[in-house]
């Protein structure tokens, strides 16, 4: 019996679109065989020492055009112009395995923050355009790509979903003040409201007051834009998609010269209440997975941040001699 996320996934991956778009020019094929064997869908076969599209289905992955020496495949289903990148160059190039800098990847891994102290200067529209382009190079569940990116580009836009978010949280915590109503609902078994009040009211109505009294933004921390990571209906893993493109944008933020922060609360937000989509035009069917605050940091580090011990174990089923 599947669980009812498992059966939405289920039907997700059926709806996805798999038609076949891929074209085969014979007369540059050299026969290497190479499209085919890192196809995932097995589109393509070979006949009389040509590649040729004998699949009915297709991720549109287009592994087979970049892997072809000869320049003889085209998927047709690939915008050719994305990723396209308006603030810095980039190769072209595949890097091979193991043909990075390893030491420098880390570096930016480990430098990476979350930062809680921007400046005021506006990000200019091109970065974040390039932000978005970056995130979409991740993997997709299926190859789905059902990710959208909503972006609030200056601190006016910003503020609008601040208030809004504050006051979807001014009205939780009026909820969860009322002890009759958290017993109440501990009774039939929901205990979230209660959960949040021991573990969150305080330091939201903290928030809250801060902002009323002194303008202080607890929520964004003064970032000066932010971009809404989200998905459209029918992809197969949309919240990790999702996810793995915001770890993209998070890195390359840093690499450009810009800070970021997560905002769980954000989301956490809009899941409950769908008001807070409609206020900055995101369509009622799309699901926000994350909120990225951005902005020109103002706040520099000595060292790495050090993380807990991981838990790590191996499976090894080689048999003792
Ligand atoms: C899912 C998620 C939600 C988060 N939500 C918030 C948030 O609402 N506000 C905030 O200031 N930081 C938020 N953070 C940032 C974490 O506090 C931060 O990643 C953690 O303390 C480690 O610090 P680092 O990101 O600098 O390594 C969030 C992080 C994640 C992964
Ligand atoms: S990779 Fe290119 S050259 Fe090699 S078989 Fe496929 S289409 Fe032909």
């Amino acid at each position: 019996m599947y669980g009812s996320a498992q059966a939405t996934a289920q039907i997700n991956a059926m709806m996805i679109n798999r038609n076949v778009t891929t074209s085969i020019d014979s007369e540059k094929c050299i026969g290497c065989g190479l499209c085919i064997s890192v196809c995932p869908s097995e589109t393509l076969s070979m006949k009389n020492n040509k590649a040729v599209v004998t699949g009915n289905r297709s991720l549109s992955c287009g592994h087979c055009e970049a892997v072809c020496p000869a320049g003889a495949v085209r998927v047709n289903g690939i915008d050719t112009n994305n990723p396209f990148f308006q603030s810095f160059m980039v190769s072209d190039q595949w890097i091979p395995f193991g043909d990075f800098n390893i030491s420098e990847l880390v570096g930016l891994i480990r430098s990476r923050r979350s930062c809680r102290n921007y400046t005021r200067e506006h990000v200019k529209h091109e970065l974040l355009e390039d932000l978005v382009n970056v995130g979409i190079c991740a993997p997709s569940g299926t190859n789905s790509q059902k990710w959208t990116f909503t972006i609030l580009p200056d601190r006016d836009s910003v503020m609008v979903a601040a208030k809004k978010i504050l006051e979807f949280f001014r009205n939780l915590n009026r909820m969860a003040e009322s002890l009759f109503f958290r017993k109440a609902l501990k009774l039939i078994g929901k205990n979230s409201l209660d959960v949040y009040y021991q573990g969150y009211y305080k330091s939201v109505k903290k928030g809250i007051e801060q902002y009323e009294k002194y303008g202080k933004d607890v929520l964004f921390h003064g970032a000066t834009a932010a971009i809404f990571v989200g998905s459209k209906p029918g992809g197969s893993c949309p919240s990790e998609d999702a996810l793995l493109a915001t770890q993209n944008i998070l890195l390359a933020s840093h690499a450009m010269g810009l800070g970021s922060c997560l905002i769980g609360f954000v989301v956490e937000a809009i899941r409950h209440d769908s008001s807070i989509k409609q206020s900055l035009n995101i369509p009622r069917d799309e699901s926000i997975h994350s909120v990225i605050a951005l902005g020109y940091p103002d706040e520099k580090y000595q060292t790495f941040c050090k993380r807990k011990k991981p838990v790590i174990r191996f499976f090894n089923n080689r048999k003792k001699e």
